[in-house]
């Protein structure tokens, strides 16, 4: 199947992944409610069409911290990346830097950050707090001279969910000879994988923390790892420890409150990114879409705000740019192209989304992408109305 839509490379992806990584990726916590309300929200926004406008002129580009994107979309951290294509973070810094967009390595990438900067664009990184704190500095360090140009500060895994498909598919609270066994023929059922990933794409280490683990950071005891040692002591006050290793801009992830958004400024964050964690940590909380309005009215004027979370095509980010957001970030939508075929489909994918963004502009009568949020609007530009039952500015 040759892919066309954020549906498509999820397909590809089951097909070629074992099943304990697919469910990784694919899943969300319990019962998956608020998974499904991220996407379910964004589908319910009604973009207002309008016509006869000359539209020759679009600008999609976006100035944030420093850097102008070609368009307001960036690669999210997704964790274990490499386990799901050949040194999968590298391949996906490269499609990101070709695009134009920024691309951000997670804490427990199976790269390190060094790997990914001899790419020659190194990666926002993403940080999670650890109780080791002396490991937390080293990493700052590293990720400081490797030139990392933002630091993403993840605030709302103080704790993992318990995401109940990475139970049954054996991924999670499963050992001994049987599920080795089941284990070993998952993989050998998915030659592909095998060959890319197995076979080539080693180490098969959580790279940046590995040293902070015992056995090496092997991906499997990576979830028991994270419950044992990140940190839930963390508050506000812990940005100013940061701050002391890292002096360049800070963007905390994992917001829905808007007095949490408020208290992000006051501890000084430079943006923040309106997330439940693509609805793997707290189900049933609310959709990361239906929150942005209230945090962009709060604090739209302090930090930037970009938002995650059921992103899955370029009309969703235009939608989420009307609402308030500089620019979304995609998790899912690049960890199932780069499961697909790796760097060649998550540039695709990038293009897609590009391709659907602009369309949408066209279609609104948004010229540029920087105009989108509707505080911005001229009446003549006139650009979006967000029509919704559920999601309104209220
Ligand atoms: C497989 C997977 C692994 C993730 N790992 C991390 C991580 O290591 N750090 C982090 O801050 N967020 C992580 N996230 C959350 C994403 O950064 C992002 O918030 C979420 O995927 C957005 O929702 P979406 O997948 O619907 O686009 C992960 C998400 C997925 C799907």
């Amino acid at each position: 199947m040759r892919a066309a839509s954020v549906s498509d490379y999820r397909e590809l992806a089951r097909r070629r992944l074992p099943n304990i990584f697919f469910e990784y990726i694919d899943g969300g916590s319990y019962a998956e409610t608020t998974l499904r309300r991220n996407v379910a929200d964004l589908e319910a926004i009604a973009l207002r069409q309008r016509v006869m406008r000359d539209m020759t002129k679009l600008d999609m580009s976006v100035a944030t911290l420093g850097q102008t994107l070609s368009m307001p979309v960036g690669l999210a951290p997704v964790g274990l990346s490499g386990m799901f294509g050949r040194r999968g973070e590298v391949q996906a810094a490269k499609a990101a830097a070709a695009a134009g967009v920024p691309f951000c390595l997670s804490t427990v990438g199976v790269c390190t950050v060094e790997e990914v900067a001899r790419t020659g664009v190194p990666p926002w990184f993403q940080l999670y707090m650890l109780k080791d704190r002396g490991y937390m500095r080293e990493l700052l360090a590293r990720a400081k001279a490797a030139g990392s140009p933002v630091l993403v500060f993840t605030v709302d895994l103080p704790i993992p969910g318990a995401r109940y498909r990475d139970t049954r598919s054996g991924f999670t609270g499963s050992s001994g000879l049987a599920a080795a066994v089941r284990q070993a023929w998952d993989g050998l059922s998915h030659p592909g994988w095998m060959w890319d990933v197995w076979a080539n794409g080693r180490p098969h280490s959580l790279g940046s923390v590995a040293g902070a683990m015992q056995g090496g950071g092997r991906v499997t005891d990576y979830l028991s790892w994270i419950a044992r040692n990140f940190d839930r002591s963390v508050t506000w006050a812990d940005l100013d420890w940061v701050r002391e290793t890292w002096d360049g801009p800070i963007v905390v992830k994992g917001v829905l409150d808007p007095q949490d958004a408020r208290d992000a400024v006051k501890a000084g964050a430079q943006g923040l990114v309106v997330s439940n964690h693509g609805g793997r940590q707290l189900d049933g909380v609310r959709s990361s879409i239906s929150a942005l309005p209230r945090i962009a009215e709060a604090v739209g004027g302090d930090l930037e705000v970009y938002m995650d979370g059921g992103v899955r095509s370029g009309l969703d980010v235009l939608k989420a740019l009307a609402l308030g957001a500089k620019a979304c970030f995609l998790g899912r939508a690049w960890a199932y192209a780069l499961a697909a075929g790796g760097e060649a489909q998550i540039a695709r994918m990038l293009a897609t989304i590009r391709s659907e963004l602009a369309v949408a502009m066209i279609l609104t009568g948004c010229a540029s992408a920087r105009d989108a949020g509707s505080a911005n609007h001229t009446a003549q530009l006139s650009v979006l109305l967000i029509a919704s039952r559920r999601v309104s500015r209220g």
